[in-house]
């Protein structure tokens, strides 16, 4: 798509698209399907009808909530693919919106015990040994974090000494990723390593700042030709970015101003 000047018209039927699916983001049916869920033979069933009913993965709330309340992973809106299908993220992983994660990454947040005399899962699992819990060190405390506009690739193999791989960051195929990714940061080797950064450092504060992954859908999507615009130096040819500072901008300045009576009230 070229970035030509798209009319007003043009915009607002993206915008609309945009909302028709949001409206449909959660069927009337999402309770039956939550406690249908709950029938390990219906699974695959449930998930397809919410991926159907629910606008698509990328918008379904019913999906989301599955991985929430079955298998204990945050996802944000519009992220999609192996954020969303059972198994691929770990228990206690956060995922922001707009996230693109392989379904064939692995994740992993524990290794063996291999301090102990034997790391063998019989002496601490609680599936193949005698004991009721996980004699390791608790597996939820070491959650992932994986930011906004994040993308995983193929085959990444993100490791126990990655906690959080940033907003806007890219992990290459078959990565091995042993350490957090920085925001907007390009990764990709064994042990991977930075290749680049996605823009330059001043803009990828700004757009860091503009937070534009929090905007109402339907008004990032009336800037669907500047989303596809390579980033420059000119940041006022993306007035999404724009808007979205101006309006994190004010939402700072109100918390100030909310914390600064407050602190009088107080004192
Ligand atoms: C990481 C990636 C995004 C970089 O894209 P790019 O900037 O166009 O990469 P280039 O081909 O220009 O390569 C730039 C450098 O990075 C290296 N590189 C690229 N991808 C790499 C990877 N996955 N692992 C290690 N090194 C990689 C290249 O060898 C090159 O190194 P050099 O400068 O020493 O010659 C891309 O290569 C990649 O891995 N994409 C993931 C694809 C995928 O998994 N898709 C499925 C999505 S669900």
């Amino acid at each position: 798509m070229n970035n030509e000047n798209y009319d007003q018209a043009t915009r607002e039927q993206w915008a609309e698209w945009a909302r028709k699916k949001e409206a449909k983001a959660r069927s009337p049916l999402a309770p039956l399907l939550l406690k249908l869920y709950k029938i390990p033979a219906l699974r695959r069933r449930v998930r397809k009808f919410a991926r159907r009913h629910e606008g698509g993965e990328y918008f379904s709330q019913t999906l989301r909530q599955i991985q929430r309340d079955f298998y204990g992973v945050e996802v944000g809106a519009y992220s999609y693919a192996g954020c969303l299908f059972p198994g691929v993220l770990p228990r206690g992983t956060t995922v922001g919106r707009f996230t693109s994660v392989s379904l064939r990454a692995h994740f992993y947040r524990n290794n063996h015990p291999f301090d102990w005399l034997s790391q063998h899962p019989f002496f601490y699992h609680p599936k193949i040994g005698p004991h009721s819990a996980d004699l390791r060190d608790q597996t939820d405390t070491n959650p992932l974090t994986i930011g906004n506009d994040a993308y995983v690739g193929d085959h990444a193999m993100i490791l126990p000494g990655c906690a959080r791989i940033g907003d806007g960051a890219v992990v290459g195929g078959g990565a091995v990723v042993t350490k957090d990714v920085p925001d907007f940061a390009i990764v990709g080797g064994n042990p991977a390593k930075l290749i680049r950064w996605r823009y330059p450092e001043d803009i990828i504060t700004r757009v860091c700042e503009s937070q534009w992954w929090l905007r109402p859908i339907d008004e990032v999507f009336k800037w669907l030709p500047e989303m596809m615009m390579p980033i420059s130096n000119d940041l006022g040819a993306h007035p999404l970015l724009r808007i979205a500072t101006e309006s994190a901008n004010k939402s700072t300045a109100s918390v100030k101003a909310e914390t600064s009576v407050a602190a009088t009230t107080l004192s």
